[in-house]
């Protein structure tokens, strides 16, 4: 078995509430990357954004994948923008095993459009936006996943069965 279980996928996607969900079902310890970060810099993540920009937040988000790398029996949730960077997606292969949370652009217009939490989503026309970032970071979902579920039509148990089948 994998040391740790990573879900990575797009805003929107699922990540945090099936990783709550499978550390309790595997007895894992849950770990949101995001969270880790906003505790760490005692700020939101718009508020990061604001006043440090996106550069600064994606360094932190390489510093936390690093603190990761020997540690073991973790199900981690990550950013959707994680996957960016070509060191992220290193250290994201060697902390464990992948799991791409999928949806379509329709699905997660209709999961965001009044959410007010992603900085990277506060545009007029937002399904547009999640269609252009989301095609840009198709292949690096798709590189980097050792399995991948197409959320859509999925309860969080069945979600949580395929996952814990697979490990
Ligand atoms: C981002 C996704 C967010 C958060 C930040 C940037 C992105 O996390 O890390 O707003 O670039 O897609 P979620 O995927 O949990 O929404």
């Amino acid at each position: 078995m994998k040391k740790n279980i990573i879900l990575i996928g797009f805003m929107g996607s699922g990540k945090t509430v099936i990783a709550k969900e499978l550390s309790l079902r595997l007895k894992y310890h849950y770990l949101d990357i995001d969270h880790v970060i906003e505790k760490k810099f005692k700020c939101t993540i718009p508020d990061i954004f604001k006043i440090k920009g996106e550069a600064f937040f994606r360094e932190a988000e390489t510093q936390e994948l690093s603190e990761l790398k020997n540690k073991s029996k973790n199900i981690i949730s990550t950013g959707g923008g994680i996957i960016l960077k070509h060191e992220n997606r290193q250290l994201l292969k060697s902390i464990g095993f992948i799991v791409w949370l999928k949806a379509s652009p329709e699905v997660i217009y209709q999961r965001l459009k009044h959410n007010k939490t992603r900085p990277l989503l506060k545009t007029a026309d937002k399904l547009t936006e999640i269609q252009n970032l989301l095609s840009a970071r198709m292949p690096f979902y798709q590189s980097l996943a050792d399995l991948e579920i197409d959320t859509t039509d999925k309860t969080i148990s069945e979600i949580v069965n395929l996952i814990a089948g697979c490990i």
